[in-house]
């Protein structure tokens, strides 16, 4: 089932934020003390890798927004935020599946040797980041200044490493294996029901925030800097390395929404199994209902990470049951979703392959 080998286990569906270990105390950074590979100690789920890539043909950029970081936002600004520190609004309607930002990374840095359960060496990049800074001009380091730093206890007087610790509260890994630095979209806060979609194109080499519902002037974006389909506990210990804790309303509520995070966790894997084998015809009209049963959900909270999936899932099953029209469908909601990030991607280019098998079945 080479379709679905793309789209499986997508846990965050672009990108890990750096978790980079300090040679000091690893531990508090990196909660989890995987051995297997990257980001943190923590383990790529399956098929995550791939959706690193989230977009990834390489047939040229062609953006088909302009919603650009380069210059001047109409749509959004940069203040302070309510007992948050800094934070992007919405200063105008922003309609779901728009573009919110596209930016270019301000630079990249290929990252030393991956310690397993330890994470990246600090002292090791300390050198390349100030190099990287150094080589920006005075508006840019300005603006890599003005980021987050996120600071140890243990490290409070560490002045010579306030760019390092800037860059590792800030950074996104790439689909290259590069660590690249985002200034403007850094200062996007995190919710566990964020408004906008976080997804790097490497066919333009930009990230895109697009708006995952309708955005109202005077709101503030919200991305995830987390797996969403996770239990707040666990949540919080993933983003405990940026230093705070979520208060969001998803959090607040944990009593409701961690079941049901929990149900739609457990669909997905149950889905992702069973598609990835042959299945009767009787087995697929029960799993049809658990796929649309999870559509539902992950449309309720907005869900783009996870929702493209489903939607194959959906048209996949609806496939295997001969209901073509109702697989053309969930297909042509896959794209869109996709679309919205970048109608070039391997990934639409993929959900575009998957329409033409099911009209060329009619
Ligand atoms: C986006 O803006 C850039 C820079 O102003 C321009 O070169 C490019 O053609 C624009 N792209 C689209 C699709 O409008
Ligand atoms: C929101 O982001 C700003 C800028 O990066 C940061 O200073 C602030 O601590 C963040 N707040 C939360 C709650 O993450
Ligand atoms: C195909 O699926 C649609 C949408 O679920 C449904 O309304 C329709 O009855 C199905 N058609 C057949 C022939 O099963």
């Amino acid at each position: 089932m080479k379709l679905f080998t793309l789209h499986t286990g997508v846990s965050i569906a672009f990108w890990v934020h750096v978790g980079l270990a300090s040679s000091i105390d690893s531990s508090a950074l990196c909660p989890s003390t995987s051995f297997q590979i990257q980001y943190c100690g923590r383990t790529l789920e399956h098929g995550e890798a791939a959706f690193l890539d989230g977009v990834g043909n390489e047939l040229g950029p062609a953006l088909k927004a302009n919603n650009t970081a380069r210059g001047v936002s109409s749509i959004w600004e940069v203040r302070e935020s309510p007992g948050k520190g800094l934070g992007v609004f919405a200063t105008t309607l922003i309609t779901a599946g728009s573009r919110v930002m596209v930016e270019p990374p301000l630079f990249a840095i290929k990252p030393p040797e991956f310690i397993p359960g330890k994470g990246y060496e600090i002292e090791a990049m300390i050198a390349d980041v100030d190099k990287a800074v150094a080589a920006l001009s005075s508006e840019e380091q300005d603006e890599f200044r003005s980021c987050h730093e996120h600071r140890l206890p243990n490290e409070a007087a560490s002045e010579h490493r306030r760019n390092m610790f800037i860059f590792r509260s800030n950074a996104y890994t790439l689909t290259d294996g590069k660590i690249a630095m985002f200034p403007k979209i850094a200062k996007i806060n995190h919710s566990c029901r964020p408004n906008a979609a976080n997804v790097w194109s490497s066919v333009s080499r930009l990230r895109i925030i697009w708006a995952a519902r309708d955005i109202l002037p005077g709101e503030e974006v919200s991305v995830t800097y987390a797996p969403l389909l996770q239990t707040r506990e666990d949540r919080q210990k993933r983003l405990a390395q940026y230093g705070f804790r979520c208060s969001c309303e998803a959090c607040h509520d944990h009593a409701h929404t961690d079941p049901r995070r929990k149900q739609m966790a457990r669909l997905l894997s149950e889905l992702e199994d069973r598609l990835a084998r042959k299945t009767s015809a009787f087995a697929n009209k029960k799993l049809l209902l658990k796929a649309t049963a999870l559509v539902e959900m992950l449309e309720e909270e907005h869900m783009m990470d996870y929702l493209p999936n489903a939607y194959r899932m959906a048209a996949e099953l609806s496939f295997r049951l001969d209901n073509i029209t109702a697989a053309e469908d969930w297909a042509r909601q896959e794209l869109r979703l996709h679309e919205n990030a970048d109608e070039l991607s391997s990934a639409s280019q993929d959900a575009v392959a998957f329409l033409l098998k099911t009209t060329s079945a009619r």
